[in-house]
C-alpha cells in the first residue's frame, strides 16, 4: 500500500481538466492506497481572494470531491488550513529551498509575466508549500495533471536535500502519478493549450455547469476550415475536440469521427453535437450529486472535522520526527 497525497486549489468550481487530470485518479487510488486528499486553501491566497470567496470556493471543492465519489471513510479528506503543521513544515523546508531555483520555476515565471503587480513571496515559495503538503504525510505518489510535473521535481529535490543534509531517510521521493501511465493535459475549448480556470470562462467546462451552457460552449469551440485531402494531419483545435471525446464518449464514437476526418466527410457541427450529448451523459448524474452534497452542510462539516483529525495525526508524527532530526528539543 502506497501513500498518496494530492490537493486542488480552492479557487472555484472543478472543471473537466481537474477531473481527468486529478480526481479520476483519486477515485482509483482510494480503493487501494493510503490517501490524503485536501483542499488547498492556503495556496489559493497567492491571488488575494476576499474571505467570503475563499470560504465559498473551499466549500465548493469539498462538496464536489464528495459528489465525484471520494469516500471520507476510505481517504483522509481535509482542508489544508485545518492542519497547521503544514505551515511549520513549509517554514522549515524554506531553509532548504534556494531563491534561484524558485525563480526559475516555470509556473512562477508565468505568474510574473501575467501579473507583474502581484509578485508576492508566497508565489515564489508556492512549490515549497506544495512539497510540505506532500512530505507532511511522507507521500510517495501524487496524482496530478501534466502541468504539475515540475513542482513534483522540486518536491523531490527538497526531500532529497533534507535527507542528505541531516543524513536521514525521513522523506521518500514523491512522484507525479496518473493511472494511464502518462500524465494528462486536458485541452480547453479555445483551440490551444490546457483547460483551466484562468484561461477565460469559455475555455473550461465545469462539472456543475448547466446543460445549455455546456452545449453552447462546445458548439462555439474553435475548429478549423476542415480537411482538404484524405488523411491530412489533424490541426490542434480538432485534435483537442477528439481528446475531449476520448474522455467522455464511447471508443466507437471517437473512431467514427476520426475516420470521417480521414476521408473528409466529417461535419464539425455533428462532431460537436455528439460531444455535447456525451458530455451531458457524463455531467448529468454528477450535477445532481453536487446539488445534494452542496445542500448538506452538516455532512460537509462532519467530513472536514474527521479529515482534519486524521490528517493532523499523521502530520504530528512527521513533525515530531523532523524536529528531532533537525536538533530541536
Ligand atoms: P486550474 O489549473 O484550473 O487553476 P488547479 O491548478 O487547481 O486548476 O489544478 C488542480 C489539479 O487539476 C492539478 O492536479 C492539475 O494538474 C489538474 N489540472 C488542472 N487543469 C488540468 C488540465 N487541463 N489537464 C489535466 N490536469 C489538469
Ligand atoms: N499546486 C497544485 C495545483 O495548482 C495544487 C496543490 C497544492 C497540490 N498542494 C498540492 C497538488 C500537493 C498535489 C500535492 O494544481
Amino acid at each position: 500500500m502506497s501513500i498518496v497525497v494530492s490537493g486542488i486549489r480552492a479557487t472555484g468550481q472543478l472543471h473537466i481538466g481537474n477531473y481527468f487530470g486529478a480526481v479520476a485518479n483519486f477515485l482509483r487510488m482510494q480503493e487501494q492506497d493510503q490517501c490524503y486528499f485536501f483542499i488547498a486553501d492556503y495556496h489559493a491566497l497567492t491571488t488575494h481572494p476576499d474571505p467570503a470567496a475563499l470560504k465559498a470556493n473551499s466549500r465548493t471543492v469539498l462538496a464536489e470531491y464528495l459528489a465525484c465519489g471520494l469516500d471520507p471513510e476510505k481517504v483522509t479528506l481535509y482542508y489544508q488550513s485545518d492542519v497547521p503543521e503544514t505551515s511549520e513544515l513549509y517554514m522549515l523546508l524554506n531553509m532548504q529551498a534556494y531563491v534561484g531555483e524558485l525563480e526559475r520555476c516555470t509556473s512562477f515565471k508565468d505568474k510574473v509575466r501575467k501579473h507583474p503587480e502581484n509578485v508576492n513571496a508566497g508565489l515564489l515559495t508556492y512549490p515549497v508549500l506544495m512539497a510540505a503538503d506532500i512530505l507532511l504525510h511522507k507521500g510517495q505518489f501524487v496524482p496530478v495533471g501534466k502541468d504539475q510535473e515540475q513542482h513534483l521535481e522540486m518536491a523531490r529535490n527538497f526531500a532529497n536535500r533534507f535527507n542528505h543534509f541531516y543524513q536521514t531517510e525521513t522523506f521518500p521521493e514523491p512522484y507525479a502519478y496518473n493511472f494511464s501511465g502518462a500524465l494528462v493535459k486536458v485541452p480547453g475549448l479555445d483551440g490551444t493549450g490546457k483547460m483551466g480556470k484562468s484561461e477565460g470562462a469559455a475555455n473550461a467546462i465545469y462539472l456543475n455547469e448547466d446543460p445549455a451552457a455546456v452545449k453552447k460552449k462546445i458548439m462555439r469551440a474553435v475548429t478549423d476550415s476542415g480537411p482538404t485531402e484524405p488523411n491530412s494531419p489533424v490541426s490542434e483545435p480538432i485534435a483537442n475536440i477528439f481528446t475531449l471525446m476520448g474522455l467522455v464518449s464511447q471508443p466507437e464514437t471517437l473512431q467514427h469521427f476520426q475516420s470521417a476526418y480521414a476521408d473528409c466527410s466529417i461535419r464539425y457541427g455533428d462532431l460537436k453535437k455528439q460531444l455535447a450529448a456525451d458530455m451531458e451523459q457524463f455531467l448529468g448524474p454528477l450535477r445532481e450529486r453536487i446539488k445534494e452534497f452542496s445542500a448538506n452542510q452538516a455532512l460537509l462539516d462532519k467530513t472536514a472535522l474527521m479529515g482534519a483529525e486524521k490528517a493532523r495525526e499523521s502530520a504530528r508524527k512527521t513533525l515530531t520526527e523532523v524536529r528531532q532530526v533537525m536538533g530541536f528539543r
